[in-house]
């Protein structure tokens, strides 16, 4: 018996659905993988084994991908209106809202992270993300109009630019926000009327095949959307490389990325990509401290620094250094870390073994390169992938610590003195996710928004997404934005069609 059966924190419904034999979703049916195989699923607040789902590989992947193909060709999705397109994905957001706490539970077990954060963010965002998308399906228009010049004489022209799916696309995503990542993905694909295969974070599958479990309630037809979990290496690349996928979209590291345009370039596949970040986040001499500081507090220790926006670089003038820093150090101290089924923790694991290997030899190589921690630093607890909020000081432009992602609560602060010099500085990344600025001077935050090379700007504010704002990168942190019209155009076709009358 698993300590989950008797966990009194988990609704029935989730200890019960952790205790199925879960398996791939296929054509609208759960099935097992070809060979058979399991993939372990870890609470990474014990290091212990939650349950195992199916490790789907290459066949698998195939047969995800041909039910995708017949679902787009042959099935009633394509030919269903848009209204009863946009009711389907509607009712998808009504039950993901009635199992919200669920899901939020789910993701606590799964990811580590707090459920109460969990509840307001991540499945707050997906619900609203299948929401917004479901109203883009009955604005599917493109364009009728006239030519700009007169090809042949005497000849009357009509130009119609009809907007299509692109058709089935392969959607790959992370751990670090399971199922709001899924939604991310699933719910503009679904409003352009693409078929998908979609293949979870091997970290964390749970939220996804769950969200599979209610794409059948919602009555959804069979192969529109499809689950495949398993392995990035193995499940992950043949859906890049499958012949019938015509469109890849990925969220994850930026090596990964850069394989995936290499691979989907065999072919020319459209491809979208959400990658890293080093995010800077910049206090200037006139900010607000009162909000500057729980600002880039949670600008960095939000989702325990797992988040592709994580302002990792903190930029603050030297006339409010000082109050700064000792702010965010205090806001770390006061963080209460522990599991994510816990309504008291603010901050739980990270997410592997491997990821805290990673994050404290990123500590390390700052130390060696002369940084100083001041707050933080270490692993706390001997269970779990606890890593203790991390400050340090004395950091220099130039230290990998400053440079590369490190995808933790680990934060570099770094003083300056002239507004130039700091937007020179915080552009000097190969990433250009976000950034954020705090300041009371609108005219200098309008200033320092057209100068940082960045998808997403927030004044006085961080990590707001939203449905209707397109997220992306500029640089190496990705292609395309999502979310927003934007998000759901990464689904569509432009088709011209010319008629002569
Ligand atoms: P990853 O990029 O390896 O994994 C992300 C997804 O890609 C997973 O679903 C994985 O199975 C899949 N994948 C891995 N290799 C693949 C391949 N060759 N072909 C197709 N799919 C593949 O990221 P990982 O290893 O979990 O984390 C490493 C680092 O990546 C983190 O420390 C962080 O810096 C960055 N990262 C960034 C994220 C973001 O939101 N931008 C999310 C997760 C990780
Ligand atoms: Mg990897």
């Amino acid at each position: 018996m698993s300590v989950i059966e008797t966990d009194e924190r988990l609704s029935p419904t989730i200890r019960s659905f952790v205790q199925k034999r879960l398996g791939l979703l296929i054509d609208g049916q759960w099935v097992e993988s070809a060979e058979g195989g399991r993939l372990e699923v870890l609470n990474p607040a014990t290091a212990e084994r939650i349950c195992d789902v199916a490790e789907g590989r290459i066949e698998d992947i195939d047969r995800a991908v041909q039910a995708a193909k017949r679902a787009f060709e042959e099935g009633p999705w394509r030919r269903m209106s848009g209204a009863d397109r946009a009711r389907l994905i509607w009712t998808l957001s009504d039950l993901i809202e009635a199992h919200a706490d669920e899901f939020a539970q789910l993701e606590a077990l799964d990811n580590g992270k707090p459920h109460l954060v969990a509840r307001a963010a991540d499945v707050e965002i997906a619900i609203d993300t299948f929401r917004y998308m479901a109203g883009w399906v009955t604005k599917l228009d493109g364009k009728a109009g006239s030519l700009s010049r007169q090809p042949i004489s005497d000849a009357n022209f009509l130009a119609v630019v009809k907007r299509e799916p692109v058709g089935v696309v392969g959607q790959i995503i992370p751990w670090n926000f399971p199922l709001m990542m899924a939604a991310w993905k699933v719910a503009p694909a679904l409003a352009a009327g693409c078929t998908i295969v979609l293949k979870p974070a091997e970290q964390t599958p749970l939220s996804a095949l769950r969200l599979g479990e209610l794409v059948q309630e919602a009555g959804f037809p069979n192969g529109v959307v499809n689950i495949v979990t398993g392995y990035g290496e193995t499940a992950g690349a043949a859906l890049v490389r499958h012949p019938n996928v015509a469109k890849v979209a990925f969220t994850g590291s930026t090596d990964v990325g850069k394989s995936i345009v290499e691979a989907a370039g065999q072919d020319l596949k459209k491809v979208s990509l959400e990658l890293g970040g080093k995010s800077p986040a910049i206090v200037l001499d006139d900010a607000d401290l009162d909000i500057a500081i729980p600002g880039a507090a949670s600008a960095i220790f939000f989702n325990h620094g797992q988040s592709c926006t994580a302002g990792s670089r903190l930029f603050v003038h030297e006339k409010v250094y000082d109050a700064v820093v000792q702010g965010v150090s205090d806001a770390a101290k006061a963080i209460k870390l522990g599991e994510g089924l816990e309504d008291a923790t603010e901050m739980g694991p990270l997410i592997s073994d491997q990821q805290l290997t990673r994050v404290l030899g990123y500590v390390d190589s700052g130390l060696e390169e002369g940084a100083t921690v001041i707050t933080g630093g270490g692993r706390v607890r001997d269970k779990g992938y606890f890593v203790e909020p991390t400050v340090m000081v004395d950091a220099e432009p130039s230290m990998r610590m400053v440079r590369e992602e490190i995808f933790g609560p680990v934060v570099a602060a770094i003083p300056f003195s002239d507004l130039d010099d700091v937007l020179q500085l915080a552009n000097d990344s190969i990433f250009g996710l976000a950034a954020g600025v705090w300041t009371r001077d609108v005219s200098r935050a309008l200033r320092v928004s057209d100068a940082l090379q960045a998808g997403t700007v927030w004044v006085n504010t961080y990590n707001i997404v939203d449905a209707a704002l397109p997220f992306g990168g500029y640089k190496q942190s990705g292609w395309g934005r999502e979310l927003g019209r934007e998000g759901f155009d990464l689904y569509l076709e432009s088709k011209s069609i010319c008629i002569q009358y």
